[in-house]
């Protein structure tokens, strides 16, 4: 959702500005151009040359700088982007915004925009908790101003700790990119916007006994890769994951669970979707009796017999369900052999509209690896699609399934 975004960051003065330099590198990591402003404030505590270099920008400092403003330059500051950011947002800041004071170009463009504007309070807890403070706050939030924290935590003052520190720069940055998804549903700009999309991924973890487990090599990647990208097309994503080690995309709800049963009863939860992508390895089967204990060696030199019962069928069930069946469901096949046959049996048997089929042999390298090659088996055909990077399957998957859904 930061992919190509313009971002005006507004640096305050604030002890928490060297969080700054890291989320400016987090939102150019994303894809976003950061345009930075810096209060006088801001620059006790980080210098302009840092936060020139970081962004890659000419840095605003001033409202009568006759460079920029032979054209009204704050004006264009306020209009021409996308989102306006304040990180970190001091106590004085907010006190401006709130009153409407414009006394330097921080404070101009903010009163100037007709963008999206969210605040990262940072301050200490006293001044957070300040009757004046929560005014503003308040004040500003019926503005529609959007804020993420202030955090919990110590302060940079010896011995003082409550609400006051500055959110993360990673979720900040995912609430930028939250703020932006939703302008972006509001205007209808897209696809899936106002749409459930349900996802599975990872492997599942069948238990043995209270230390061990039958698993497989999935890493999540492919179902991770597919609910950001769902995300981004606008939906309400719903992550069911089996164990997997990987981040947690931004703004999707995570569902952890480790086994197939677990997975099943999430995913019934779950329902109603508009689509359902199943993407998660579930094993097929489980150990019958699971060992209330470690299960011992007992000297004989025979080792124990585990006897495995079928797990439940988790997309079959979702496919042949009378009410809840969503509109599009869509599961994966990881075969080593006859992938077109057996995903359009699949096909047939769990009631799919569409199966991925990827080959999992070891050669390919697809379990686990970055890449993948994928086959889209439905009733109208196959088709073969070239390696691409897990993502770009994943972003050509959710476009397809946005126009089969919206006819
Ligand atoms: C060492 C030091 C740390 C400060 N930290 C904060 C802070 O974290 N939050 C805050 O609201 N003000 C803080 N202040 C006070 C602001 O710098 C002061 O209110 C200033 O006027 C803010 O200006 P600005 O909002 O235009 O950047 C701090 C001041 C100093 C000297």
């Amino acid at each position: 959702m930061l992919s190509g975004r313009e971002i005006v960051l507004i640096i305050s003065g604030g002890i928490a500005a060297y969080k700054s330099l890291d989320l400016i590198r987090r939102l150019k990591e994303r894809g976003a151009r950061v345009i930075p402003i810096m209060t006088a404030g801001a620059q006790e505590f980080v210098t302009p040359l840092a936060v020139g270099a970081l962004s890659a920008e000419k840095v605003f400092t001033s409202l009568f700088d006759r460079e920029a403003e032979h054209d009204v330059g704050h004006i264009r500051l306020a209009r021409d982007h996308d989102l306006v950011l304040i990180a970190p947002a001091t106590a004085n800041l907010l006190a401006k915004m709130a009153h409407g004071i414009a006394d330097d170009l921080a404070t101009a463009v903010l009163l100037a925009t007709d963008k999206p504007v969210l605040a990262a309070p940072a301050m200490n807890p006293k001044m957070w908790q300040d009757p004046a403070t929560l005014r503003n706050v308040e004040t500003l939030e019926e503005r529609g101003i959007r804020f993420v924290g202030p955090a919990s935590g110590e302060m940079a003052e010896k011995g003082e700790a409550g609400i006051g520190r500055m959110s993360e720069p990673l979720e900040i940055a995912a609430a930028a990119s939250a703020v932006l998804k939703d302008v972006a549903v509001r205007e209808g700009r897209l696809p899936l916007g106002g749409k459930h999309v349900l996802i599975t991924s990872g492997p599942t973890h069948e238990p043995i006994d209270p230390v061990r487990y039958i698993a497989n090599r999935s890493s999540g990647k492919q179902g991770h890769a597919l609910a950001a990208a769902a995300c981004d097309a606008g939906a309400r994503v719903t992550l069911v994951s089996g164990p997997v080690d990987l981040p947690d995309p931004d703004n999707v709800e995570i569902v952890r669970v480790e086994s197939a049963s677990e997975m099943l009863s999430a995913v019934e939860n779950r329902l109603p979707a508009d689509i359902a992508i199943m993407a998660a390895a579930v094993a097929d089967w489980r150990v019958a009796s699971e060992g209330a204990q470690k299960i011992k060696k007992d000297g004989s030199g025979k080792p124990p017999t585990l006897e495995l019962v079928e797990n439940p069928d988790i997309l079959a069930t979702i496919g042949h369900h009378e009410i809840l069946r969503p509109k599009l469901l869509i599961g994966f096949a990881a075969e080593t052999q006859n992938l077109v046959d057996n995903a359009r049996s699949k096909l047939e048997r769990k009631n799919a509209d569409w199966i991925i089929a990827n080959d999992v042999s070891p050669e390919t390298g697809i379990m686990g690896g970055d890449a993948n090659t994928v086959r889209l088996v439905s009733r109208s055909g196959v088709e073969d699609w070239p390696e691409m990077d897990k993502y770009d399957v994943a972003r050509e998957i959710i476009a397809r399934a946005a126009a089969e859904l919206n006819g």
